[in-house]
């Protein structure tokens, strides 16, 4: 009875927010609605995972090859409360690609990192970006990668003919140097990871390097 007491306090305690987990778990439920989003002006049509107001749009690409090793496209679209957001391209924190963005003056800073623990993320350079657009208003920041080196990392890869895990995580609180890629930042407020079929991402190779071009 004492146990179960203790149990049944620790569940009200935490969703009351008494304790603040860094990660509080109902968005890891991997059921987050995908859609589709097509940009008129590109044609790039992108696989999208949209939650509530409260988190960021992810909207990603990858063009229509065979090989394993290809560039993708990330597009977050966050509100202008968060002070960072990240996306992961293995399903969770550790061992694999995480893009981190964040606010700089009136546009973003995108920064490559890989997570040994759950503990700040390291700068990876196993993944290289070109950022394609950023923007910061007073209600959005934006900004478009191109990353080379997502798609495949050490221990893993994303199946593009199949179902594969994304994760993503944001936190409130600003980073410390907005300018520099290689800033340290604090724990998130939530995360999240969804499942989606790569096959619906896919973007005809042509139109996919043209977007990266001039995008
Ligand atoms: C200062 C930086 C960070 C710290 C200290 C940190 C710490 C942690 C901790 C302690 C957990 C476990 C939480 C729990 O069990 O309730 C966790 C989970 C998680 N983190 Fe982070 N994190 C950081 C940055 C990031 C970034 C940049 C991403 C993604 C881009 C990320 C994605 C996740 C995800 C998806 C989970 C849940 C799934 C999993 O554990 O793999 N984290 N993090
Ligand atoms: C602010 O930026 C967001 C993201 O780019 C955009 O969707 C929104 O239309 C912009 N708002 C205004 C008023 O320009």
């Amino acid at each position: 009875m004492r146990l179960l007491n203790s149990a049944i306090i620790t569940t009200a305690l935490l969703a009351s927010g008494v304790f603040s987990a860094p990660s509080p778990s109902p968005d890891l439920d991997k059921r987050q609605t995908t859609s589709k989003y097509c940009d008129a002006k590109s044609s790039v049509c992108y696989l999208q995972v949209q939650t509530t107001s409260l988190y960021p749009i992810f909207r990603i690409a990858i063009p229509d090859v065979t090989s394993t090793s290809f560039d993708t496209l990330l597009q977050i679209v966050a509100p202008v409360s968060l002070g960072w957001a990240g996306f992961s391209w293995g399903g969770g924190m550790t061992l694999n690609p995480l893009t981190v963005a964040w606010p700089n003056g009136n546009k973003a800073t995108v920064s490559s990192r890989w997570a040994t623990g759950r503990l700040t993320p390291s700068v990876y350079s196993g993944a290289t970006y070109k950022t394609l657009s950023s923007s910061k208003n007073a209600t959005h920041w934006a900004i478009e990668v191109a990353c080379t080196g997502c798609s495949k990392w050490n221990g893993g890869n994303l199946d593009n003919n199949g179902i594969n895990t994304f994760a993503w995580a944001v936190s409130k609180t600003p980073v410390a140097q907005p300018a520099s890629s290689s800033s340290s930042f604090s724990v998130h407020n939530n995360v999240g990871t969804f499942a989606a079929d790569l096959t619906t991402a896919k973007v005809p190779q042509s139109v996919f390097q043209q977007h990266i071009k001039s995008p």
